[in-house]
């Protein structure tokens, strides 16, 4: 018997949070061009304007939305617009995210709410009415975005660290609960990538190299790196994979800190 594994997407509507950003909008491409329809989001038109621009997909499979994710209200109108604009929700992609970085004795009691409220709360609202829509049409696939940090602790980042962490533990509670829905949960948790979030650390050469020389691969992630593992979480072929973290790090987890021996 012949058989045919077929990664399209053809006929699925995907929300990509974070969209405006340099991971968010690299998966969303993966997934568009995989065949998806997607909604792009974030809190600024004109990013997402830019984004729909030179995404590369059909614009008629393009939805834009601003959204702040801590905004409950506003993350309800970005799943009404989408079943609106596209009839249904398959997959949901959080990759809206803040980092801020100072000694963990100096933050301020907001600094510290505002971290957890996007990447935590934020997280968990989407999910929440991602899921409602999901469950209500016998499945969907949701895709976090964790990092290294939900595994290992970095120095002046602890509220983002924390949020990290928390991640990977939602990524199991949510699994667990809507496993039977046919709802699947799973984090991606890129390693240290090069984007608009990290550029001040690449831009200092020292700590470049020392970051680079715990990497086994010998190099930084690209967006690139998370596409096939984006658009096969969102496959009907990872439907019995729920629950887990997987982390895209060129080896530096795996090597536990020690690349040379
Ligand atoms: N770069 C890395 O090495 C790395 C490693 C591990 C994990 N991550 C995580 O991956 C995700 C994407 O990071 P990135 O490197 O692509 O960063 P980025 O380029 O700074 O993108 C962050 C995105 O989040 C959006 N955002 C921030 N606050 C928001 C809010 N309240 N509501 C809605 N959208 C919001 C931003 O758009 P607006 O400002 O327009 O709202 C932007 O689209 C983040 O969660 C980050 O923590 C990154």
């Amino acid at each position: 018997m012949k058989h045919s594994l077929d990664f399209s997407l053809r006929g699925k509507v995907a929300i990509v949070t974070g969209a405006s950003g340099d991971l968010g909008f690299a998966m969303a491409q993966a997934l568009g061009l995989a065949g998806a329809c997607v909604v792009l989001s974030s809190r600024n038109r004109v990013k997402l304007e830019d984004a729909r621009e030179r995404i590369g997909i059909d614009k008629k499979n393009i939805l834009t939305q601003e959204v702040d994710v801590t905004k409950p209200r506003q993350v309800k109108l970005l799943v009404r617009k989408t079943i609106e604009s596209f009839g249904r929700l398959d997959v949901l992609v959080t990759a809206a995210g803040v980092q801020m970085r100072k000694p963990a004795i100096d933050f301020a009691p907001r600094e510290w709410e505002r971290v957890l409220k996007v990447n935590l709360s934020g997280t968990f609202f989407c999910c929440q009415e991602a899921a409602k829509q999901m469950v209500s049409s016998g499945g969907g696939r949701i895709i976090l975005i964790s990092s290294l940090t939900a595994e290992i602790g970095l120095p002046n980042m602890a509220p983002y660290v924390a949020s990290r962490g928390a991640i990977r533990q939602l990524t199991k509670a949510l699994a667990v609960e809507w496993a039977s829905k046919g709802v699947t949960v799973n984090s991606i948790g890129p390693g240290r990538f090069r984007t608009h979030m990290t550029e001040e650390l690449f831009a200092s050469e020292k700590i470049r190299e020392s970051f680079i020389s715990l990497i086994p691969m010998g190099r930084a992630g690209i967006a690139s790196d998370l596409s096939g593992l984006t658009v096969f979480l969102a496959s009907d072929h990872s439907k019995y994979l729920t629950g887990q973290s997987i982390y895209v790090d060129g080896g530096w987890l795996a090597s536990g800190g020690n690349p040379l021996g």
